[in-house]
């Protein structure tokens, strides 16, 4: 097994929106499809991430099991002997790596942390788990020796920040210690990333699509009836130019419906530009998207309601037992390292 590794976080999230599908769980079935072949791929749940920001404790176990069903009804396949699928806190490695590698990362950087920074600011109450969460996200990569770790623009600091806590480790004990990740920008050149799809609110075209929109109407969530999810597409707010034209500034409502529309039916965006553009009819356009996205939805159902349950625990658990290995051996050269072992 000495395919280079990639590894990716999913977050856990009992509801995921369009926007989640489009932007995060598709393009990881690709990843699946495009490199499992060569590479080993490490998919797992940082759940112990989770409580950084506010979090039902009591629905949290389930929610990251559908989470991940929601993963497999998209196609990632259970099947593959090139993916692991696994929970951190089901490998006690990531937890002690993190405690030894907290005495080799500094107050100033973890300070530095934009999404820190930005946490703190609309919180009184900053939990050291938050201030200390991009050091257990180094763990989770360093353990792995993962070369390849596709993330957005808003983890870029973090995956910096495991560099330079691989590589400051690496010198001071004169080893080979843990595998550097590449740079970010290597990163998105290795995977082709068209980065940046954001699915806009469908009443506030101007915002994210987030399931904590207050507008219940602006977001399509997973687990929305198909029916519902088509009127919400067919109410969405569109601008009154009278005219399809692609311009995310000038008329982000109508371009936001074109570029779902693109990602659903997988074409280029430029082309399905040109289809519309120009057009008059608002409603056509949004009766196709309203079509595709119920088709989506009506799939997703059958998809989630056909998952043996059972076929992904078994999955789970012998990720689990085979990472957990990798990862002690891991953390043991760092025990030696550090004197904790002979
Ligand atoms: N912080 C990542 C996010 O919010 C999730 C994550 C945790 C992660 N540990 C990771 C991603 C390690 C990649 C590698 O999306």
């Amino acid at each position: 097994m000495d395919k280079s590794i990639i590894l990716t976080g999913v977050r856990a999230n009992a509801d995921f929106t369009l926007g989640n599908y489009l932007g995060a769980i598709v393009p990881m079935v690709n990843l699946q499809k495009k490199f499992s072949k060569e590479h080993q791929i490490n998919i797992f749940v940082p759940d112990l991430h989770s409580f950084t920001t506010p979090v039902n404790h009591k629905d949290l176990y389930l929610s990251i099991i559908r989470s991940l069903k929601y993963y497999v009804a998209a196609g990632i396949s259970l099947n593959d002997d090139n993916v692991f699928i696994y929970r951190q806190s089901y490998i006690a490695s990531h937890s002690e790596l993190t405690i030894i590698l907290n005495n080799f990362t500094y107050f100033g950087e973890l300070s530095r942390m934009t999404q820190f920074k930005e946490k703190r600011d609309d919180d009184d109450n900053v939990s050291a788990g938050l201030f200390d969460y991009p050091v257990l996200m180094a763990a989770d990569i360093l353990l792995y020796g993962a070369h390849w770790v596709p993330v957005g623009e808003d983890q870029r600091q973090h995956l910096e920040l495991a560099r330079d806590i691989a590589i400051r480790v690496n010198n001071k004990f004169n080893s080979e210690i843990f595998v550097v990740p590449e740079e970010w920008s290597k990163q998105q050149q290795f995977i082709g990333r068209s980065d940046g799809i954001r699915i806009r609110s469908l009443t506030n075209p101007t915002k994210k699509m987030s399931k904590s929109d207050t507008d219940p109407n602006g977001s399509i969530l997973l687990s929305d009836e198909p029916e519902i999810a088509s009127k919400k597409i067919l109410s969405a707010t569109t601008d009154s130019n009278g005219i399809i034209e692609f311009d995310m500034e000038k008329n982000p409502g109508v371009s936001n419906l074109i570029h779902i529309l693109s990602l659903l039916i997988d074409e280029p965006l430029e082309k399905t530009i040109k289809n519309w553009d120009g057009k008059t009819n608002y409603l056509e356009l949004k009766q196709a998207v309203a079509d595709e996205v119920k088709l989506l939805l009506q799939n997703i159902k059958k998809n989630m309601s056909n998952i043996d349950e059972s076929e992904l625990m078994r999955k789970l658990e012998s990720s689990e037992y085979l990472m957990r290995d990798v990862a002690v051996q891991r953390l043991y050269k760092i025990q030696q390292a550090v004197g904790l072992r002979p």
